[in-house]
């Protein structure tokens, strides 16, 4: 009789959820709104209203390096050091009044002026990436382009000489591999793997800001350095503001481009509206970040005891924030699982909202723009492979987007 009334137990993590979390999300939300899954040890919030207020609630931290640390179980933290050193000073992470002026200092590198100066590169990059398609009938979207593109545009913005740019970025990821990612078999390799990157790509940025203080340039870090200076702040925190935009910034641009090619090209309505009215290009980018968010979940924890939805949640617990779900809440948007580029108003959470609010928007707006601007005006006829399924990602509900996704034109 009991077990009539336990509540039923959702595998967030089980493969088929996974690869589609909008089932499960759309169960949630009618069912257990406010969830805690027994499975996964942490509650999980799926209505707009509720996370739309967990965003905005000062009750819950972002300062997740606790659980960051759990995973340090059978890691000798020595061994770790530059990671530590890095990852320890990221805005993300933050909580007032840290994170207030944290985020004062990095803003003017990412203004509306900011970005516009860098509106030639992109555009730039994206054609040199796209001439190199000419004479081939199909390309993998992201191979070829979209896991290419956030890290040449960042590269650039930052003023990484060329000799430099792989490592760079090879760097970061290998730091942002061991930062962002669930507890994982070969966790001691990830580890090690960073803690070597991070010592590497501190040496480099230091390296460059010692050359950019002789000659500064319009470039982010030498916008960076001159904030520092002015607001007193230690120059040798710079490098982990830059690693923190770069693995903020490359993979969340790298799986919006390819889920919105796939929402597109699996909508060929939609697909031919914009093309016949590309100002509606806008828009579209808009539907492309709610329909398919490439970050469905992000944590919080809770600095008190609290209630949400009826559910009291003790001090410390780690609440998932469901934006994916949030952003396919009927009570906030008419026919959620309509893919409209039309849609308006749309205000979707796949950037956030409150004082964490993307720092990064204006440049992946401006950079989703001319991507998909160029990609449909130069492949006006690219459609998904039929011999070649694409491959999305499957590891946890952080990221969502494609491992590959091949496409012929
Ligand atoms: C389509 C692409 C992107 C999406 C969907 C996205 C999404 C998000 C989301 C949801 C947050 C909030 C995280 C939280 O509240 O815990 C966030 C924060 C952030 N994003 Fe983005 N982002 C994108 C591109 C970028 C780019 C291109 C950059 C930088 C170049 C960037 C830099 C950041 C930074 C630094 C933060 C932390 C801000 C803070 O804590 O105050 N993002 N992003």
């Amino acid at each position: 009789m009991s077990s009539k009334l336990k509540t039923p137990i959702y595998d967030l993590f089980s493969p088929e959820n996974l690869l589609n979390p909008y089932s499960l999300f759309k169960k949630l939300r009618s069912e257990h709104p406010v969830y805690f899954s027994e499975l996964n040890g942490f509650w999980i919030l799926t209505r707009y209203a509720d996370v739309y207020e967990a965003l905005h609630d000062e009750r819950l931290s972002s300062n997740r390096n606790q659980l960051y640390i759990n995973r340090f179980h059978n890691i000798d933290i020595n061994a770790v050091n530059n990671f530590i050193n890095l990852a320890s000073n990221f805005l993300v992470e933050a909580d007032p009044p840290e994170h207030t002026t944290q985020r004062k200092i990095v803003l003017p590198g990412f203004t509306n002026a900011a970005v516009k100066t860098w509106r030639s590169t992109i555009q730039e990059t994206i054609k040199d990436l796209l001439d190199k398609f000419q004479g081939k009938h199909s390309i993998d979207i992201v191979t070829d382009l979209s896991g290419i593109l956030p890290g040449l545009v960042m590269t650039k913005i930052f003023g990484i000489p060329e000799k430099h740019r792989d490592n760079f970025i090879k760097w970061a990821l290998d730091i942002g591999a061991f930062w962002g990612t669930p507890d994982s078999q070969n966790i001691q390799a990830i580890a090690s793997q960073a803690n070597h990157s991070a010592a590497y790509f501190s040496a480099l940025i230091k390296q460059i800001i010692a050359e950019r203080k002789e000659e500064p340039g319009t470039d982010i870090i030498s916008l960076l350095i001159a904030a520092y200076e002015e607001n007193g702040i230690d120059l040798n925190k710079l490098p982990s503001s830059c690693v923190e935009i770069l693995i903020a910034g490359y993979v969340t641009t790298t799986d919006l481009i390819a889920n919105g090619v796939h929402a597109l090209l699996e909508h060929p309505e939609e697909l031919q509206k914009l093309k016949d009215n590309p100002e509606l290009i806008n828009s579209a980018i808009e539907e492309m970040i709610r329909f398919d968010t490439p970050g469905p979940i992000i944590l919080r924890i809770a600095k008190e005891e609290l209630c949400i939805g009826g559910k009291n949640i003790s001090q410390g617990s780690v609440i998932a924030l469901a934006l994916g779900a949030a952003n396919h809440d009927p009570e906030k948007f008419d026919s959620p699982e309509v893919f409209d580029i039309t849609r308006s108003p749309n205000e979707h959470l796949g950037f956030g909202k409150g004082i964490h609010s993307c720092l990064g928007a204006i440049l992946a707006r401006m950079e989703l723009n001319i991507c998909f601007t160029t990609l449909l005006r130069r492949m006006p006829n690219m459609m998904l492979s039929p011999e070649k399924p694409p491959i999305p990602k499957r590891e946890n509900l952080i990221f969502k987007g494609f491992h590959s996704l091949p496409v012929k034109f």
